[in-house]
Formats: structure tokens, sequence, C-alpha cells
């Protein structure tokens, strides 16, 4: 589809409804933003011929199908998914195409998602904490001679202290060993790494001495090292930009998709190795990728950034993944008691982790509170900013794992519960990952059942991703098709049959999909649903009861996680999974773990913050609270036993 910013404007009759798409846009696409539903099973992959329209003024580019009549072409039909917008148009979606007849009325509710929470690093300048973990300073020393023949360490250490006020500076011997040279080469001027203390009691840290003038080129890393994913950034430590980011699934997920089985695998011989050797050759694989496609500070003369150059590291993960990225036996992690080895990392250097890391970068792996609330979720409470803020905040990270935290600058509390991998496809039939042909938004013709998929790149679907699963359920469910324990009403459409696991909904047919089989989903997909949204919603109320709040205490939620970016908060509350709240009170921060390390490589005051939370985060074991299975147990229906949680979400099933 070509594409420039010219936009042209669609008039879409009989709902007399006008949107503005840009140029090359296809009809279909502009239908859903004006929130019109029209019957496309293949996703608009060109396959179904199902959303046929009559273009009644101006033209469109493509449209045609075998499917469509010599005589339909005539009458102005086209395929709404295949034809392009290159000018001001007018098109009336026929009866039977549409959802209503007449189609009057908002068709296809419009989505809400949580606004997006930009951390933004002028304001960490502005509060005057721009103070980096570790600062690369340049000096020019006076030369020995006859009236000065002090030692080349004495005189460097001297001149950092006159120069820059650095005192109590102490050093090693790697260092040691390089001064007599790094001095000579370029005439005694050179570049001092030092590591800056995180409060006053410590010491700076000469880390690393270069010959001539590098204070320009001050790097520092960042990483979430996930179950699923490894995130990693490259970052300018003397501006605080991002210079690259790059990701990978993490290699271990062979030997596991959840924490358990490979805390089972890290338990056989040689297993902790294997899983130390996986996330390890991962990261040194992601930091070459940063490499190569980051563009050095001060363009080219200095060429390419190279890995001597990175002074620093963040990470941040899970208790699981940073217990096997540091070789700390994880077995006691998922028996009762549930104890990890460690909480509080000491300060690393690269060398400890094998990282291809130079031996002076300094490493800082974030802290855990608990077995399953770990130094991702400190890093996402530090990378929301909720440590900080006055606001009533439930902050919640929507992965295999949910993890729920509550509080403000004063108090914290958290937990975590076991959602399961149905968010990421996993335990549904046809489920699967956000990526082409995922069916990622879906509504519903109540008259014939007809479905309007919207997949991922537009391409034939595949299957169904965690947030088009979210909007399937949820849709079934405010159209009647599904009732409140999840099952199927009765129905004569064909969209509605017996499948091997039950009643099933048909999305595709095989012959409109990439898949050579139909794509549906069934009663135990929407059990394994309803089991998963149902462990975050009675999380979420559990830890709610444990302070003594209620939903409408809360002044924001704010969602951080993969998934969380695609859900439809207005699904969410239907479903009964997230609490019925104003949507603008949800804020979006996308990987608050990524951004939480983030922040540390550009600030000591936060390194020295993350303590103080840590300290302050009061950690719950929702097993362990007997209210938390009645709450689990009356969130396992749509949306929940008790309606009057879910006002709005009754008015919009009418389930009065
Ligand atoms: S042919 Fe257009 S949606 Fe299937």
């Amino acid at each position: 589809m070509s594409e420039n910013q010219t936009e042209y404007t669609i008039t879409f009759l009989p709902a007399n409804r006008t949107v503005k798409v840009k140029d090359g846009s296809s009809v279909i696409k502009a239908a859903r933003e004006a929130g019109l539903h029209i019957n496309a099973s293949c996703g608009g992959a060109g396959v179904c011929g199902k959303c046929r329209v009559i273009v009644e003024s101006g033209e469109v580019q493509g449209g045609t199908s075998e499917k469509l009549s010599p005589e339909d072409f005539e009458n102005g039909y086209r395929q709404a998914c295949t034809a392009e917008v290159h000018e001001d148009i007018t098109v009336r979606i026929p009866e039977e195409t549409g959802r209503q007849k007449g189609g009057l009325g908002i068709d296809v509710p419009e989505r809400h998602r949580a606004r997006m929470h930009v951390f933004d690093i002028e304001s960490v300048k502005k509060e005057g904490i721009f103070y980096p973990p570790v600062e690369k300073v340049c000096l020019e020393l006076p030369k020995p001679g006859a009236h000065d023949n002090r030692s080349d360490v004495g005189r460097l250490m001297q001149g950092l202290a006159d120069q820059l006020g650095k005192h109590r500076l102490v050093t090693g011997l790697t260092v040691l060993r390089k001064v007599r040279r790094a001095l000579r080469e370029k005439d005694f001027l050179v570049t001092a790494t030092i590591e800056l203390p995180v409060n006053e009691k410590s010491r700076n840290y000469l880390l690393n001495i270069q010959p001539g003038c590098w204070k320009h080129r001050n790097f520092g890393l960042a990483f979430d090292i996930g179950t699923t994913t490894v995130y990693g950034v490259l970052i300018d430590l003397n501006t605080g930009k991002i210079l690259a980011k790059e990701f990978s699934y993490n290699p271990q997920m062979s030997y596991g998709e959840d924490v358990i089985t490979r805390i089972i695998y890290a338990e056989k011989p040689k297993g902790l190795d294997m899983m130390q050797d996986l996330v390890i050759g991962a990261m040194n694989e992601i930091i070459a990728r940063m490499l190569k496609n980051a563009t050095p500070p001060v363009g080219e003369e200095h060429g390419p950034i190279t890995r001597d150059e990175i002074n620093s590291i963040t990470i941040a993960g899970n208790t699981t993944m940073t217990h096997l990225l540091l070789k700390l036996e994880p077995d006691n992690i998922r028996r009762s008691p549930y104890v990890p080895v460690c909480t509080f990392i000491p300060p690393l250097c690269s060398e400890d982790l094998e990282l291809e890391l130079p031996h002076h970068c300094v490493a800082l792996v974030y802290p855990a509170i608990s077995s399953y609330v770990g130094g991702d979720i400190v890093a996402g409470v530090m990378g929301s900013g909720m440590y900080r803020t006055d606001l009533l905040t439930l902050f919640i990270d929507v992965g295999t794992n949910a993890e729920i935290v509550i509080g403000n600058k004063d108090w914290l509390a958290c937990a975590a519960c076991s959602a399961g991998p149905a968010f990421e496809g996993g335990g549904i039939t046809h489920g699967m990952r956000a990526v082409e042909g995922a069916i990622s938004d879906f509504s519903l013709n109540p008259e014939n059942l007809e479905p309007m998929n919207i997949t991922e790149g537009n391409k034939a679907p595949l299957g169904i991703c965690g947030s088009g699963l979210l909007i399937i359920v949820a849709t079934l469910f405010e159209n009647k098709v599904l009732n409140q324990s999840g099952k199927f009403n009765p129905s004569d459409s064909p969209r509605i049959r017996e499948g091997r696991s039950g009643w099933e909904y048909v999305l595709a047919w095989k012959d409109e999909c990439a898949t050579d089989h139909d794509i549906v989903i069934n009663e135990v997909d929407i059990e394994n649903f309803i089991r998963a949204k149902g462990a975050i919603f009675a999380g979420i109320m559990t830890l709610l009861e444990q302070v003594g709040l209620q939903v409408s205490d809360l002044e924001q939620i704010i969602l951080a996680g993969g998934f969380g970016s695609y859900i439809d908060l207005d699904s969410a509350m239907s479903v009964g999974m997230l609490p019925e709240v104003d949507s603008s009170k949800f804020l979006y921060v996308g990987n608050g773990s990524l951004m939480g390390a983030w922040m540390s490589e550009l600030s000591n005051h936060i390194r020295k913050d993350v303590v103080e939370v840590v300290r302050k985060m009061t950690s719950f074991e929702l097993s362990e609270v007997p209210s938390f299975t009645d709450n689990y147990v009356a969130s396992l229906f749509l949306p929940h036993t008790d309606l009057t949680l879910f006002p709005e979400a009754v008015k919009r099933r009418n389930l009065e």
C-alpha cells in the first residue's frame, strides 16, 4: 500500500459517517476507524470476498476479485480490504455486508487503550538528578621534571582532585598497569573513567584510564531479562539518549515456557550452567547488534562505538531470571515457602557475568522483593514514577505472571499471581504471539454472527493473539453469544458448532485463512482465558483488601508489559479482568522494567531511590491470604459474580 501524508475523506452510507484517512489506506481500515462493521473473516487478506462495498462517488484503486462478477464491478462493487483510497469517495455498505439493517448507530465500539506515559530525560535534568553512575573526565597533567618526580598515579590522582574535586579516589591493579603508557601516549593528556558514589559514604572509583580526550564517548547499557524476551538499550551517558535498542526471544524458552519449568531444568546436572550461558549469549548478541546499528555521538571521525567504551550496565529481571543470570540455584523459589537465594545483589563488574564487556564495566542488577515480585517490577515502579507521586496508584505488569503494586510515594504493597500463558496465546487452541496473521481486533454482526477480523499486517488469519482474545471474548459476551460462565448460548448460526473441545465459534473458515483448518475459539479456550483474567482481578481485589482500600480509592492505574499496550480497556472491564474505572485513569508505560533500568543508568539519585523503594515495598503472598481463593472463584465468571462492581459492563450487555 503506497503511503504519503495526504489525507482523503470517505463518507460511509447509509450511516452517513465520514472519516479522514491517509492516501493509500484500505477502505476496510477506514471503516474500522469510523467505527463501522464490515464482514471480513479473512482479516482483509482478500480471500473471503465478504467485505463487498459499493463505491458510489469517486474512484478507488484495486478492490477487484474473481468473487466479484463483471455486473457487480459495473455496479460499483469493490472488495473493501484490497481497495485503496487515493481521493475523496462515498462508499455504501450494503446490508449483506454491514452489521445492521439500514446501518444506523455506532457499529463497532471505539477501542480505548491506556494513554502512553513517556519518560522524559529533560525532566530528570531539570530536576538536577541527571547524574549517571559513571563519568569520563579529560585532564591535562603537568609533566614530570626535576622538581616534580611524583609517581604517575600520584600525579593522576592529584590532577583529578585539583582539577575536578574528585577526592577519596580508589582504583585497582588493572588501572595501575595502564597508567605509565596512558600518560605518555598523548603527552599527559588523558581521560579518566570514574564510578561516582551512590551516597556520601562511598568513594569515587577510578575504573579506567585512556590516552587522549574521550570524555564525549561514555556509554552504558540497560537490559530487561524477561521470561519470554530480552530487551537491551545502548545509552549515551553524556546525554541520556538511547542510541540503539534491540531484543530477542529468551533462548531459555526452549527449556521451558514459564519460570517453573525453567527452574526444574536448572536443577538438572549442568542445567544451571546452560541457563546462564543461554541468557548471556543472548545479551552478548544483542550488544553486538546495538553496537553495529548505533550512531556514534560525535559522528564518524571517532568511528563506531566499541565494547571497550561501555562503562556501566543495569539489568532488571524477575527473580528467577536474575538467579539464572547470576548462576544462583533457583530451586527453592518454586517450593513453599518460596525462598530466593538473595534479593539484594552487590555491585558487580560485567566480567562476573561473563558478558563480553570491558573488565572495568560496572554492573547493577536490580534488587527483588520476593520469589515472585522481582527486580523487573521494582524497575517498573521506578520507570512508571509511581514511587514519586501522591496519586494512589495501581501498577499491573501483565505477562505469564501478573505482578501488582498498589501505593504511592508514601507506601507500597505488592503481590504476584499466576495468570498463565493465555495472554501470550499459550493454552489457546489457535493462540499465537502478536505477529503477522494474528487476529488482534474483532467485531461481530449480531444478526448473522459474521465476524470482522482485523489481523496484524492485514494478512490472512493464522490464529489469535492475546489482545485479540480479550476483544473476541468481550464481544461474544456483550452480544450474548456467551453466557456469564463463558459457555455458548444456543444459536442456529453456522458459526456456532460443536467441536472436539466443546462448543466453538468459527472466526475464519479454512479457505479464508492461511492455515489448513478453520480458526475457532472454543469453550476450553474461553475457560483458560477466564482463569487468567480471574487470577489478575482476584489479585487486585485481594491486595486492595489487604491494604484496606477499594477500587473507588484508586486515582491512577498503570499498565506495563508487552500485553499492556494492546489491552482494549472497555473489553478488559467487560470481562472483569480490570477494575471498572474511568478509562482516563489508565496509563501505559510500555516495558516498565527496561525503563527503570534505563533511568538507573541516568542517575545515581534514582539508584539510591531504588534502595528506598525496595525497603518501602511490603510483599503479600496471595496463596497465603484466605480471601484470595474467594475472590478468585467469584472472578471465574464474566464479568464477576458481583455485578455491582461492573455497572458499565452490565449496561453494555444489558444484563439487568
Ligand atoms: S476479502 Fe476482504 S476481508 Fe476477506
